[in-house]
């Protein structure tokens, strides 16, 4: 027999269509044990307001214990006529308490304040499982640049050739980004230690009860300020859900160039085998599913987001229905994300580098062109005139067919007499790599400097 939460108005049970339709503990389920937790806390303050005696109190905290029992061990589940995770917990309780204690605990609460408040928890401790596996992600990427102190490679703006960089500055690149989303769950966690238990429906409480004190046994820093804004605000989720995109977002780029540079074009990375897949029919094929699956799974949260944003938007203060809808896209966020990142980190951590041709290639495509025009300005050209020169020798050696540094010292003679035969010594990778030594440029020295920033924002996080 179906345990309703209401029943006083109602001649009937919902129709079966309704109740369907209803149901969601098939996805709060998992917020079982916050859900008690938000009870344990709710009794304390019921039995400060003289609404539950001594005994009671201490009855009431057994049989939530007993019921938390019950849920790690699989004993009680929610049933099919079950609602929420609220009522299939209520029913728990009774089963455990009796109808007359456990009937009492409802008192002051509402479901509205009890899930936007179990969300709450669940995505600070979500957060904080995220953060350590994208920090994860990032050692992988500075223990690569540690192990690649002075690899160049072709750093590329449009996909073309550009200048040459350090590999270690290149993958840094991609660390920063992801430190960023760290430090964005620190700050989203600030936001999230709000409590709205006590915001009752939406209107707060009657009964005398201590938000701040729910709030602080729950681990928030404060309960909320409005109680309407506590039941109707999802704007916490939609950040939650926006830094989990971001991720995706971040990691998806690095994927592309990884699936990039394992082709047979690229052939600068080898991915290890236990991070590639195969194929059921070319025998030869080992494919970047990590990276592919990475950045397939950006789309998905990306989806997660906008879907998330678009039952928000428009919604009347306070409680609607529609909030149910709340919990979906940033569950699988957070499932999206547990999965992932531990397979990113390894591929990552075990990709191997073809340092070799990654240094062949380096200064191709007239990479240094740059670096000729600065070594004019340096003898006291301007830099239009500079960069006209250079473009010229880009010219010569490309209708030869050949590099910067094929061209003869007549060749450049011809060019400008600016140009001289001590400009060769710019015309090098290493030369043009470490003359970039400002904070933030790709010289080995800077990059060591970088380097050393990076452990120390890791170390921070
Ligand atoms: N299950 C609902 C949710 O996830 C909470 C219950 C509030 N329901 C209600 N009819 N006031 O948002």
């Amino acid at each position: 027999e179906r345990i309703s939460l209401w029943g006083g108005r109602f001649a009937g049970g919902p129709a079966e269509a309704l109740a369907a339709l209803s149901k969601s503990t098939d996805f709060d389920w998992r917020l079982a044990g916050y859900d008690i937790a938000g009870s344990r806390a709710h009794a304390r303050v019921l039995h400060r307001a003289g609404l539950l005696d001594e005994a009671e109190l201490s009855d009431m905290l057994a049989a939530l214990d007993t019921l938390q029992e019950q849920v790690d061990s699989g004993e009680f589940q929610p049933e099919l006529s079950d609602e929420d995770v609220h009522s299939a917990l209520e029913r728990g309780l009774l089963e455990i308490a009796g109808p007359e204690l456990g009937g009492k605990l409802r008192a002051g609460r509402s479901r509205n304040d009890q899930i936007a408040t179990l969300g709450r928890m669940y995505l600070r401790d979500s957060a904080r499982i995220i953060a350590g596996q994208v920090l994860d992600v990032v050692e992988s990427l500075i223990a690569q640049a540690e192990a690649h102190p002075d690899a160049p490679m072709p750093g590329r703006t449009h996909l073309q050739h550009a200048q040459p960089v350090l590999l270690a500055h290149h993958l840094l690149a991609h660390a920063w980004p992801l430190l960023r989303d760290v430090d964005r769950l620190i700050d989203f966690d600030d936001r999230a230690a709000v409590s709205p238990y006590g915001s009752g429906a939406l209107a707060g409480s009657s009964l005398g009860l201590d938000p701040q004190a729910v709030a602080a046994e729950l681990g928030f820093r404060d309960s909320v300020e409005n109680s309407i804004d506590g039941t109707a605000a999802r704007d916490v989720f939609a950040e939650f859900a926006f830094v989990t995109a971001m991720i995706g977002v971040d990691l998806s780029r690095l994927s592309e160039e990884i699936i990039l540079w394992a082709t047979k074009e690229f052939s600068f990375v080898v991915l290890d085998d236990a991070f590639s897949t195969g194929s059921s029919i070319m025998p030869q094929k080992k494919n970047p599913d990590v990276a592919e699956l990475t950045r397939g799974k950006a789309g998905r949260l990306i989806g997660d987001l906008t879907g998330l944003l678009a039952t928000l938007k428009a919604m009347p203060l306070a409680y609607n229905r529609d909030l149910q809808e709340d919990k979906e896209p940033v569950f699988d966020a957070v499932d999206t994300l547990t999965l992932l990142l531990p397979a990113f980190s390894g591929m990552v951590a075990t990709l191997e580098f073809n340092t070799e041709r990654m240094a062949h290639l380096a200064p191709r495509g007239f990479a240094l062109a740059t670096d000729v025009a600065e070594w004019l300005v340096r003898q006291g050209v301007p830099f239009r005139v500079a960069h006209e020169l250079a473009g010229a020798a880009v010219k010569l050696a490309e209708s030869r067919d050949c590099e910067l540094w094929d061209l003869t010292d007549e060749d450049y003679a011809g060019i400008s007499e600016h140009l001289t035969p001590q400009m060769r010594e710019v015309l090098s990778t290493e030369g043009s790599i470490d003359s970039r030594s400002s904070k933030g440029g790709t010289a080995r020295s800077a990059v060591a400097a970088q380097l050393d920033s990076a452990r120390a924002e890791l170390s921070r996080l």
